[in-house]
């Protein structure tokens, strides 16, 4: 790590949330440097090397730039332990995209190595970011509403993922309803078990992955609270967030959906607008998270949410997937 206040970063994968990250860094978020932009794909990472970053197909170049102080893995989930594995021996700090690997032991391998070596690390969990998840978790743990009872949760894409991303996910519950599953953890605590109940409605790509587009899961946490978390691959109007829990003295909700307060009345109907897709609602998130890595990295400190989140997520997630599987509830503790 450079003792400067700057932090270089180093891009690996610049697809969908990796260019994002790269603009990010490159144009807002203080502190830091984009200083290269690696893909396989060289034209993708060209037109993502913002400002002064050179854009490289070179994992080496990368890692062995003295300029460059952190990594922010945003490759396919299939290829992020090696990179956090390759970055972590290279000694560079690491911000790494969700979820580490789809398998419990090869996430456990690289993180006890992260934690090793003493390489700063942070999960990308970016909901925790959100002014209202963030607010909403804050009133919890301080008390407001008094005892936790009931926790909700829904997610819904608006469309189907390309069918390469889903090929390479590990499937729904580790690939989209672990940040429902990190929120409930975030927010309520520790998970003891979970029961899952799925189909494939929406798209046969789903189906042909051995994947399902569609979910209820519920959840018995720790402390007694129960949750649920619903999820649907298709909401054609735009993405449908929304958290929900249940206290002694009353409830909290975060729903901001709408882009605007502004509602249309016309003779089609009533019209409000909504942000259609993840990227645009957890834009500031998505920099939030990033921020607060840089800044955790100048005080010298590693990152949160943390190598044991990214473990105790995917848990729960295989969890939830077995219970799909086996048809029987799973505790956690069985991973
Ligand atoms: N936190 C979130 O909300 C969020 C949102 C989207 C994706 N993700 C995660 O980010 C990761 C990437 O997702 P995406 O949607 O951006 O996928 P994507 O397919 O759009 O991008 C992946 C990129 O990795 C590149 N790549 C492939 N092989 C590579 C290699 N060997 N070295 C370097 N780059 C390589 C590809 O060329 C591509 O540009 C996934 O793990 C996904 O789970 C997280």
């Amino acid at each position: 790590m450079s003792k400067t206040e700057i932090i270089g970063f180093g891009v690996i994968g610049a697809g969908l949330i990796g260019s994002l990250h790269a603009k990010n860094i490159a144009t807002r978020v203080a502190g830091a440097e984009l200083i290269g932009v690696m893909d396989v794909n060289l034209a993708v990472a060209e037109k993502y090397a913002f400002g002064n970053a050179y854009a490289t197909q070179d994992l080496d170049r990368l890692l062995n730039d003295p300029d460059v102080d952190a990594v922010l893995i945003a490759s396919l989930t299939s290829l992020h332990s090696e990179h956090i594995e390759k970055a972590a021996q290279a000694g560079k700090a690491i911000f790494c995209e969700k979820p580490v690997a789809i398998d419990i032991a090869e996430t456990r391998r690289v993180m006890q190595l992260v934690e090793d070596k003493k390489i700063p690390f942070q999960i990308g969990f970016q909901r925790r970011f959100d002014p209202g998840y963030a607010d909403l978790a804050r009133r919890l743990r301080e008390g407001e509403m008094g005892k936790i009872e009931m926790f909700r949760s829904q997610s819904s894409d608006p469309k189907p993922a390309p069918e390469h991303y889903i090929a390479s996910s590990g499937g729904i519950y580790i690939d989209s309803v672990i940040h429902d599953i990190d929120v409930a953890r975030f927010m309520v605590g520790e998970i003891r078990q979970v029961t899952a109940l799925g189909r494939n409605l929406v798209d046969p790509v789903y189906g042909k992955h051995k994947d399902i587009d569609i979910s209820i899961l519920t959840l018995e946490f720790e402390n007694d609270a129960i949750g649920l978390i619903q999820n649907s691959r298709r909401t054609p109007h735009g993405y449908d967030l929304r958290v929900e829990v249940h206290c002694e003295k009353g409830k909290l909700v975060t729903e901001d959906e709408r882009q605007t307060k502004l509602w249309r009345y016309d003779a089609q109907g009533i019209h409000g607008d909504y942000f259609y897709y993840f990227m645009q609602r957890f834009d500031d998130a998505y920099r939030q998270e990033v921020q607060a890595f840089v800044d955790a990295l100048v005080k010298g400190e590693s990152g949160k949410p943390d190598t044991q989140d990214a473990i105790e997520s995917l848990r729960v997630a295989i969890a939830a997937t077995k219970s799909l599987h086996e048809g029987r509830s799973v505790l956690v503790s069985e991973i």
